[in-house]
């Protein structure tokens, strides 16, 4: 059955029908099309557009199919041309022609830009709440490592040690602005296009507001051009699931480096690593990998999106049923990968020992020497010159600056004493840097502080 079949005398060609149909992509639309609908109708009888009690019927008909789906009783058909024609005609199996009273007022423009508004606003709730799952694994695991030392790095090389907390909590950061900016997003996504019809309007009065809030979106468009062409919030959605990929490529690359035999900082479990088919001793961390992989699939559904929309007139054209391909790779990737990143930190081990042996010799603590010297009164100039040739005299003599005597320091400059050599170890170089935002384990515990007020 069409819902449009009466002016034509052809049957559509096969080929036609298979290359046109949206039910692959939009059949997960099911359920927000029905409740799209049980508003529409419920309003339509309440404002007297059709009898209350022919709406009642048909309110009726789609809560008794809405279960039926949930209870696998009924099943969507796989010729239907998309889920809205598919739910309209197992509405007409159920009341007859009563069915066709459903779409006064409702074009499948503005209903398909409403469920994909819908189900897109419950899906970022899902993805927020991985994300925060992510976050709350990061507070746990930074409780336990203030005091742990890693070498923090520019240019990849070893610049200042700092603690495993502060490390991972800069990733708590990451996902609270994400966070946010979904939010923001979800105000967006919840703008009301039903009751635009085709692209013009109608002249059935419509209570708009009602639906609105019987469906939870929290305004109504205000043009019904823009309401059935719109796809902004795609973008905006895609972009945010692209910054979140990128986080989340950026630790999955620092778990992929550091379960490397040359860092071993953390071993991934037995449960989320592969094996090779041919070197026996391998065991590669596939799902870091996978989520670095994947961000191809959500940057390439933003990029795609935007092709889609580009110089596309108005209202609503046939080029805009792609929107739902573009969003769904990228929100079901973005989901899967936070829930996956979750799934692989739980199981990982940190090797805190290795972590604390890569720093040693490593010249972390170089600057926290030269900052003596400038406490003391030296131009920081001629302070970074001195520890220079520390460093220096350090490599030619095969001795870690943590572990060069009072005498040999004083020997390279007569600033240098006892006190110098306390700055030295790389605990104390780490829990020296207390200003705020800072590593020192002092300023992690006001950070985690203000992140757990955020939870
Ligand atoms: N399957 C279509 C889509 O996803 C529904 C809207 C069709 N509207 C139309 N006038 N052909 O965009």
């Amino acid at each position: 059955m069409k819902l449009w079949g009466g002016l034509f005398q052809e049957q559509t060609h096969f080929e036609v029908e298979d290359f046109s149909s949206s039910l692959e992509v939009d059949a997960r639309l099911w359920e927000v099309d029905i409740f799209g609908s049980i508003a529409h109708a419920k309003m339509l009888g309440d404002v007297g557009i059709i009898p209350s009690a022919e709406a009642g019927a048909i309110v009726v008909a789609l809560q008794q199919m809405h279960e039926e789906f949930k209870l696998g009783k009924i099943q969507i058909d796989p010729t239907s041309e998309d889920i809205h024609s598919d739910i309209e005609k197992k509405l007409y199996q159920k009341i007859g022609a009563l069915a066709g009273k459903l779409h006064t007022a409702r074009s499948r423009n503005d209903q398909v830009a409403t469920d994909t508004r819908l189900y897109l606003a419950g899906e970022i709730n899902h993805l927020v709440t991985h994300l925060k799952a992510l976050q709350n694994y990061f507070i746990k695991t930074a409780e336990k490592h203030f005091e742990t030392l890693l070498p923090g790095l520019t240019h990849m090389q070893h610049a200042q040690p700092v603690s495993l907390a502060h490390h991972l909590m800069a990733y708590f950061w990451m996902f609270q602005r994400d966070i946010e900016r979904l939010l923001e997003t979800q105000k967006r996504v919840l703008h009301l296009p039903l009751g635009s019809a085709a692209l013009a309007g109608t002249g059935f009065p419509l209570n708009r507001e009602q639906v609105a809030k019987d469906l939870n979106f929290n305004s109504v468009s205000e043009n019904s051009l823009d309401a059935v062409s719109d796809r902004d919030y795609i973008i905006e959605f895609l972009s945010d699931s692209a910054t979140i990929m990128m986080h989340l490529s950026r630790l999955s690359e620092e778990l992929v480096l550091w379960s490397m035999p040359e860092f071993k900082f953390v071993e991934l479990s037995d449960k989320v690593t592969t094996g090779s088919s041919i070197m026996p001793q391998k065991k590669n961390p596939d799902v870091a990998e996978l989520i670095r992989g994947k961000v191809g699939r959500v940057n390439g559904a933003l990029i795609g999106i935007l092709t889609t929309l580009k110089a596309l007139p108005l209202a609503y054209n046939r080029d805009l049923q792609e929107d739902k391909f573009h969003l769904f790779t990228g929100l079901d990737t973005v989901k899967s990968c936070s829930r996956l990143m979750l799934v692989m930190l739980e199981e990982a081990t940190w090797n805190t020992a290795n972590m604390k042996k890569s720093l040693a010799g490593d010249f972390s603590n170089a600057t926290d020497l030269a900052d003596d010297l400038v406490k003391k009164g030296l131009p920081f100039r001629e302070a970074h010159e001195v520890i220079g040739r520390t460093v220096q005299y350090c490599i030619k003599n095969k001795v870690a600056l943590e572990q060069i005597s009072l005498n040999e320091l004083k020997a390279l400059h007569p600033l240098f004493d006892e006190a110098s050599l306390a700055i030295l170890p790389h605990l104390a170089v780490m829990q020296a840097r207390h200003s705020q935002g800072g590593t020192s384990p002092k300023a992690v515990a006001v950070q985690l502080e203000q992140a757990k007020a955020l939870l």
